[in-house]
């Protein structure tokens, strides 16, 4: 099977890479200004986006339904490629606003559409579940995700807080898998992959995590593939 993205594909998704307004994303990503950011990762996140949407594109079968957690930048190849080749549908959730803002200026004539809402509350099942740097998000889980990157002070670090983000990560996982089905695909980076085996250890789901890792842009942590309810390789 041809995994390469067409051109119209390819070419799609640099028009939207062109519009998106990279000061205003700047000022969104980086508390002092982010210029000097967009400028290096403008490129990979594109050029990396594109190669991890051909791979995609190898797993998922056309017609279903994706879920993004946390959808921004960087996940805008996978969703023209999931909806110009694949015709699936994809709801894209985010729940920085600002960034919404911005994705959808540049999305607007596309037809992609992000939502600043919860992707806990979404609905209906999905066959994809797209999770990447969402889970260990220094935002919204500040404890959690300190105490992942091995960032934690122990004269600080607040295991009270902890506890109660941890309670929420495992919240937003069960609320998120429930709506796959199975089997199904989940992608999302090496450094979450915990949460979603433990939510398949603690229902006896077989899953399989892929070899294979990929770079990603702006976070960092790489990404994999899971499949859920499907211990074959
Ligand atoms: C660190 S950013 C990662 C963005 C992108 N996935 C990437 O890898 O560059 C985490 C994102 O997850 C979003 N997020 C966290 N919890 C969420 C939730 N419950 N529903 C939707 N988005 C969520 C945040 O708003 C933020 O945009």
């Amino acid at each position: 099977m041809n995994r390469m993205l067409q051109p119209g594909t390819v070419q799609a998704i640099r028009t939207l890479f062109a519009r998106l307004d990279y000061s205003a994303l700047g000022r969104i990503y980086c508390h002092d200004g982010g210029d000097a950011f967009w400028c290096a990762k403008r490129g990979p996140c594109q050029r990396w986006g594109i190669k991890l949407a051909e791979v995609l594109k190898g797993l998922l079968p056309p017609g279903g339904r994706s879920l993004y957690v946390g959808a921004g930048v960087a996940e805008i190849p996978m969703l023209v490629m999931e909806t110009r080749e694949l015709r699936r549908r994809v709801e894209a959730y985010n729940l920085r606003r600002d960034e919404v803002r911005v994705l959808n200026q540049a999305t607007a004539e596309s037809g992609l559409r992000f939502m600043a809402r919860d992707a806990g509350m979404a609905r209906g099942r999905v066959d994809h579940l797209w999770i990447v740097s969402v889970l260990n998000d220094p935002e919204r889980v500040p404890h959690l995700s300190a105490l992942s990157y091995g960032r934690a002070v122990p004269l600080t670090f607040d295991p009270a807080r902890f506890s109660a983000e941890r309670w929420m990560v495992r919240r937003l996982v069960d609320r998120c898998l429930r709506t796959l089905t199975r089997p199904g695909l989940v992608t999302t980076s090496t450094e979450e992959v915990m949460w979603v085996a433990e939510w398949c250890h603690r229902r006896k789901i077989p899953y399989q995590v892929s070899e294979r890792e990929y770079p990603a842009a702006i976070v960092g942590d790489p990404i994999c593939f899971m499949r859920v309810g499907d211990a074959r390789p």
